[in-house]
């Protein structure tokens, strides 16, 4: 266990464990890099737990490792990946790295999506297997529901094949797969939301997150009493989106991202906070 100091030395006690863990899939919109600032904004507010409605590919919390936390997403296929890894998850991969092998897990996969066997240790172990080679690591379906990502043609990679050490970490942790406005929180929360990017690019799973899921999200912030931080990419509706609606805004940069055209400017990311330090 271990208590940071300097809130130690505000006189309050907040409890993380470490080390941080990394996260065991790469995740589009992965806010490692956010993670520690969320920390800091976390720990000041003196909270026990640490919900995450939009919990992706879980870096926040596994870098934080709270005592106590609840991790929702939508993603069914990302929800099973949890279950198992929380139950201590291993296994001996039957695929390897090449395009034969990546389109037989495909569509081993998506033969189970149809077959309605989503919840099997097989496939969290095809959709790590998925995660890692498919191109880019997304997470991609059609209107059926089914994995359509391509093949992600990379030289090596390292295939992890033993999950156990997340078992502890995740055991005390309430797993859920709803849609952001089910999820159940209660006192003493704090709440970070980290929904899609205000971007073209929404397609996590079968159905998009649009505009009005952004203003549906701002509404359901609103209505709660509890702690709340959102992040998301800083374009100028979202800015006044959150300026409009009262909350207390940072702009920070985020790490550069290169385009498909080679742009490498720096993009900003918004950190909008509602009672945070008395913040609005
Ligand atoms: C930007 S990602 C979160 C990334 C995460 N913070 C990380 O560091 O990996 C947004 C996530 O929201 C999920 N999502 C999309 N629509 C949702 C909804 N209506 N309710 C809950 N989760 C949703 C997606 O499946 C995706 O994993």
């Amino acid at each position: 266990m271990y208590f940071k100091q300097d809130m130690l030395d505000m006189g309050q006690v907040a409890e993380v464990m470490r080390p941080s863990l990394k996260p065991p899939l790469k995740w589009a919109g992965g806010k490692r890099w956010l993670a520690p600032r969320i920390e800091d904004i976390f720990l000041s507010t003196g909270c026990g737990r640490l919900v995450e409605p939009f919990a992706g590919g879980m870096s926040v919390t596994l870098h934080i490792r709270p005592k106590d936390a609840l991790l929702n997403d939508i993603n069914p296929h990302l929800y099973n990946f949890y279950i198992w890894l929380r139950r201590g998850l291993s296994f001996s991969l039957e695929y390897g790295n090449d395009e034969e092998n990546y389109y037989k897990a495909r569509e081993a996969f998506n033969n189970n999506i149809l077959d309605g066997n989503i919840d099997s240790k097989e496939m969290a172990m095809l959709f790590y297997y998925l995660n890692r080679t498919g191109f880019n690591g997304l997470c991609r379906f059609n209107s059926r529901g089914l994995f359509n990502v391509p093949f992600g043609k990379y030289k090596n990679i390292n295939y992890k094949e033993d999950f156990r050490e997340y078992s502890e970490a995740l055991s005390k942790f309430e797993i859920t797969n709803l849609d952001f406005e089910e999820v159940g929180y209660r006192d003493g929360d704090f709440i970070y939301y980290d929904p899609p990017y205000d971007t073209p690019f929404t397609s996590y799973s079968k159905e998009d997150f649009k505009w009005d899921d952004q203003v549906r999200l701002v509404e359901h912030i609103k209505r709660s009493e509890l702690p709340a931080l959102v992040s998301n990419q800083a374009t100028p509706r979202i800015i006044e989106l959150y300026q409009d609606n009262g909350f207390h805004i940072e702009l920070i940069d985020a790490p550069r991202r290169i385009s498909c055209t080679g742009d490498r400017s720096s993009v900003k990311e918004i950190l909008a906070m509602k009672g945070v330090h008395g913040k609005r």
